[in-house]
């Protein structure tokens, strides 16, 4: 059995959906990872084969102020959870971010690139991905800029927003690739069912700003009555710095699994088209 430790969150649902029969769900009504106790009482019973961890305390501007709360769930919990898993022979699998990185490579990181988070979120999913090795039997997902559905997200947000106002300005100085959940999911199937171990990156091909990404949004869900401006990180001053260029290399998971994900606006156009039935 796959256990899915937070599985109701945005990536937790579509991976419920993924694995289908093969899955179990367990979030915070059933254990909370930053509880060693409770990570043992809920493994040691359940005696999963593998572990996929997508519980993560993400929210980026949040944990700039809750350092502890940062560091206790996505740093020692994935501890309690790779030591776990550990004892009872499963596999770990814990999802990461490229918020590791600071952005500066000017190319899009491959597995091996140096860690610099900017934020007390980069650095305590670092610190989980550290902890994850205390199984050496883990896998370790990289992403970034997730939407999916049942989650709050930035293409949720922007269909709100549209419904209110006429007029928005979206940040232009960050470059990303947004990554529907869902796809996130089967990548991580796909190197499950090749029995991959170590770092990968995963997320949908290609890559836009915030700005951009936006305006694809409005063009694909028909809405036209509505002025996407320009604006700088500077100007959004946000508590937790971003990186500013963090897009991921997923060649490695191409070629270890044959598996690629598609290109983010042909995710985006799938997710819109499903959205009003999920
Ligand atoms: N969202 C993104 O853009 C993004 C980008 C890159 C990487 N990631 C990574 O992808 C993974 C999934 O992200 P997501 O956006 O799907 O997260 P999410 O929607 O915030 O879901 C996280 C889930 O974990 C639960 N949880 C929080 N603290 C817990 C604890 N102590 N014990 C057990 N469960 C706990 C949450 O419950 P509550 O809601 O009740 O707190 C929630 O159900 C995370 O590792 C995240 O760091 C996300």
């Amino acid at each position: 059995m796959i256990l899915v430790v937070g599985s109701k969150g945005m990536l937790g649902q579509e991976l419920m959906q993924v694995f289908g029969d093969a899955a179990r769900g367990v979030d915070l009504d059933d254990i909370d990872i930053t509880d060693l106790a409770s990570v043992q009482r809920v493994l040691l019973t359940l005696k999963p084969r593998i572990v996929i961890n997508a519980a993560a305390y993400t929210d980026v501007d949040g944990c700039q102020a809750e350092v502890e709360k940062a560091m206790q769930v996505n740093g020692e919990g994935v501890a309690y959870l790779a030591l776990t898993t550990k004892e009872i022979g499963a596999k770990l699998v814990q999802v990461s971010t490229d918020y590791i990185f600071d952005g500066k490579k000017g190319s899009p990181y491959v597995e091996d690139d140096l860690a610099s988070p900017l934020s007390i979120y980069g650095e305590s999913k670092l610190a989980g991905e550290m902890n994850a090795w205390f199984n050496p039997d883990h896998l370790i997902v990289r992403t970034q800029w997730l939407y999916g559905h049942g989650g709050k997200n930035f293409v949720e947000t922007m269909l709100k927003l549209a419904g209110e106002r006429s007029e928005l300005s979206v940040v232009d100085d960050q470059t990303g690739s947004p990554t529907w959940a869902y796809d996130l999911a089967l990548a991580i199937k796909a190197l499950l069912d090749k029995g991959c171990g170590g770092t990968y990156h995963a997320a949908n091909a290609g890559f836009v700003s915030w700005n951009g990404f936006a305006k694809e949004i409005f063009r694909l869900a028909g809405i036209a009555d509505i002025k996407v401006n320009p604006m700088s990180t500077a100007e959004l001053n946000r508590p937790a710095p971003r990186p500013l260029y963090s897009t991921l290399d997923c060649s490695k998971l191409a070629q270890d699994t044959g598996f690629a994900l598609q290109p983010w606006q042909q995710a985006l156009e799938r997710y819109l088209e499903l959205r009003p039935a999920r």
